[in-house]
């Protein structure tokens, strides 16, 4: 069966000391009182804190992220961090396809296949994110884009490589903005998601995938939206960034 996981995406926050701070009081609040039977916790800070933050983390408890990584392996990219600099330092996911990467740094679909299939290849997993903007869902046409974004980035993948991954289902019109997704929309559009890969790589792969949902997830609202069949966990932005908060959510199930 699937497994829980509530997965902290720190984005471009905070100063790397404070992170291992941060890290550092989640990890004993951990040991105090661990995650439910289960429960797959990550946290994704910033390049810059990865390999201080390892140092303060059990990889048993904690599965260390990344944010983003180069849709090219090595060479003449200025600025980029590759995936095999990532995994050589005990990185096991990277969340791709944000819609902060995709609207802000014009990250388009064939990108972001590559930089999954970047991730696949150096043995990490992909946590990769779609969702619709507020006028697409005004629309009515939510389902057509998820649908767009799976097909383009992830649905060329065979299928062993498709059942490492992680989705995170992110509506952008709740991210950051304190507008969560009712526990029906969730569920809606989860179920659909999972149909699409029942379609694309059968029954048993869907059952096993992972599906989180994304924005204004906390701990007042987590119980309710990780209730729904398919909802299996969160990916959480600014409540994870409060060690007493997010460990709340991780006990949300
Ligand atoms: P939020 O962000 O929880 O701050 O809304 C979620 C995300 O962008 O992953």
């Amino acid at each position: 069966m699937r497994k829980q996981i509530v997965a902290g995406n720190w984005k471009l926050n905070p100063t790397p000391s404070n992170g291992v701070q941060l890290a550092t009081d989640l990890m004993k609040l951990l040991n105090e009182n661990p995650q439910p039977e289960g429960v797959g916790v990550a946290i994704a800070p910033p390049f810059t804190h990865l390999m201080e933050v390892a140092k303060v983390i059990d990889p048993k408890k904690i599965c260390l992220a990344a944010q983003n990584c180069s849709f090219a392996e090595s060479g003449a990219f200025t600025g980029e961090v590759a995936a095999p600099m990532l995994s050589d330092i005990g990185v096991m996911a990277v969340i791709i396809g944000h819609s902060e990467r995709r609207s802000i740094f014009h990250e388009d679909h064939a990108i972001l296949a590559t930089k999954v299939d970047q991730v696949l290849k150096h043995g990490m997993r992909p946590i990769f994110c779609c969702g619709e903007v507020l006028q697409e869902r005004n629309a009515g046409i939510q389902n057509q884009i998820v649908e767009n974004q799976l097909k383009e980035s992830v649905f060329h993948l065979e299928p062993g490589q498709f059942a490492k991954l992680i989705i995170a289902y992110e509506p952008v019109w709740a991210i950051g903005t304190g507008v969560v997704a009712s526990k029906e929309q969730a569920q809606e559009i989860h179920r659909f998601i999972r149909s699409l890969i029942r379609a694309r790589y059968g029954q048993q792969i869907a059952d096993d995938t992972t599906i989180l949902y994304g924005g204004s997830c906390k701990a007042s609202n987590a119980a309710e939206l990780f209730a729904q069949p398919d909802v299996d966990g969160g990916l959480i932005g600014g409540a994870s960034l409060d060690a007493v908060e997010f460990h709340k959510i991780i006990h949300s199930f």
